[in-house]
């Protein structure tokens, strides 16, 4: 069991962190943006700041005995989709409430931040209750990157970043591939840091000799698949994927719109010009999958994925990121904490490329995987409800975006949606068969 002290210096940091983050991402928001909820799919701000405390509550709940709730109408309309904890209220219809009030959910927060710090500080937790502890503060992490997609549907550059960094100068742009041996690849997490459940346990798996392209698909190159009528041909779509297709009327990636015959997005940073050399972002695992078929490839799998980011062949060892062992920073990878609001250009990443070459594995865009989302071979819950209710209709998507905080990501972290959402910063790379 850890010292009070060594818990302090890493449970209670990262808390203090991630709290500190949290409000810095909604420190220049007028009261008003709080409320909104602009789509089904995106939540009020005003309700993440709430549920991510609510969740700090439903752990000291659990830990601490005769521990009395904050407020039963705080506990309802807070709960995401936890059916142990009540009934949970409408996601989509989380912007009509204006009870609770902004201003009742902020007090809120600072009172579970004091009480959780409190908790952190002067308590010696044992390591179960450590890694729910834990589980919350990257719980919270899911949640800012969450908050981030919503500002950007809600404000676009409207939205004042609090920090806002200049975009890195891209080294390297030839488009390209690299081979992978295939043979048995230990799969998962390997290191002693805190990691989920879906993530556990190690296991091996078997692949065949793959080839998977070294940056993620650009703009440009997507741009090519619309241009050739790849919206307009069903032969490149997966059933469901044609069906979006005609009743969304989708026609380009989420945000994009054609003006005077040019390609414009709508972000962060504004109304402007689709730039070839970024990845391409916002579109479907659908949009992925079609586009690998016309491109004469394919997705990898999770697979392949994780073992061309983390794999060293040189030392026949697995690092936990692309680069190595050493945690993210600002020189590998566009994550939140880069304040770039926005992807930067394939090669701009070169000290964050992996040890087959493969550029942006962590950072920029998710990338969608064509592997189902269920769990590994010997799959225990950590937590019932929060990710193992998630095993059906999700596709695995691997290596985090420029909203994701940099304690979130690693090589093994699967994120999963489902096939037809595309507000997520979300592109892709493919692979070939050899
Ligand atoms: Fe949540």
């Amino acid at each position: 069991m850890a010292t009070v002290s060594e818990q302090k210096s890493n449970l209670l940091e990262q808390f203090e962190e991630t709290r500190d983050r949290t409000l810095k991402l909604v420190e220049t928001l007028e009261k008003d943006d709080f409320v909104v909820q602009t789509a089904p799919f995106t939540s009020p701000p005003k309700w993440h700041l709430g549920h991510v405390s609510w969740l700090f509550e439903i752990v000291m709940n659990k830990t601490i005995k005769n521990y009395k709730i904050y407020s039963q109408e705080f506990n309802e309309y807070l709960n995401s989709y936890y059916h142990q904890f009540g009934e949970p209220h409408d996601k989509d219809k989380r912007g009509i409430a204006t009870r609770p009030t902004v201003d009742e959910v902020l007090e809120y927060f600072h009172i579970i931040s004091h009480k959780v710090a409190d908790i952190l500080q002067n308590e010696l937790l044992d390591d179960k209750t450590r890694q729910l502890y834990f589980m919350a503060i990257h719980h919270e992490c899911q949640h800012q990157e969450l908050l981030v997609y919503d500002l950007q549907h809600l404000l676009a550059d409207g939205y004042i970043p609090v920090t806002s960094n200049p975009l890195p100068v891209p080294s390297q742009q030839e488009l390209n591939s690299v081979r992978i041996d295939g043979g048995l690849y230990s799969m998962g997490y390997s290191g002693n840091q805190y990691c989920y459940d879906i993530e556990l346990p190690e296991h091996k798996i078997y692949l065949n000799d793959y080839k998977i392209d070294v940056f993620p698909i650009t703009n440009g190159q997507y741009i090519e698949f619309i241009e050739d009528g790849g919206y307009n041909d069903f032969t490149y779509w997966l059933s469901d994927g044609w069906d979006k297709v005609q009743n969304e009327k989708w026609n380009a990636p989420m945000y994009w719109e054609k003006v005077d015959n040019v390609w414009m997005t709508n972000d962060f940073l504004g109304k402007r010009e689709i730039k070839p050399n970024e990845p391409v972002c916002h579109v479907s695992f659908y949009e992925a999958d079609a586009y690998s078929k016309w491109a004469g490839k394919r997705l990898p799998t999770e697979a392949e994925w994780e073992k061309a980011a983390c794999w060293d062949g040189k030392t026949q060892t697995k690092t936990i990121f692309p680069w190595g062992n050493e945690s993210p920073d600002i020189s590998r990878a566009n994550l939140l904490e880069s304040y770039l609001w926005g992807c930067t250009e394939i090669g701009a990443y070169p000290d964050g490329k992996s040890h087959y070459g493969c550029h942006q594995m962590i950072g920029d865009v998710w990338e969608w995987t064509s592997s189902e989302f269920t769990g590994y071979p010997g799959f225990k819950s950590g937590f019932s409800e929060y990710n193992d209710k998630w095993f059906t209709n999700q596709k695995v998507l691997r290596g985090g975006s420029f909203g994701t905080p940099s304690i979130s990501v690693r090589g093994s972290y699967r994120n999963f949606f489902r096939l037809d959402e595309r507000w997520l910063f979300s592109g892709f790379r493919c692979a070939e068969d050899i």
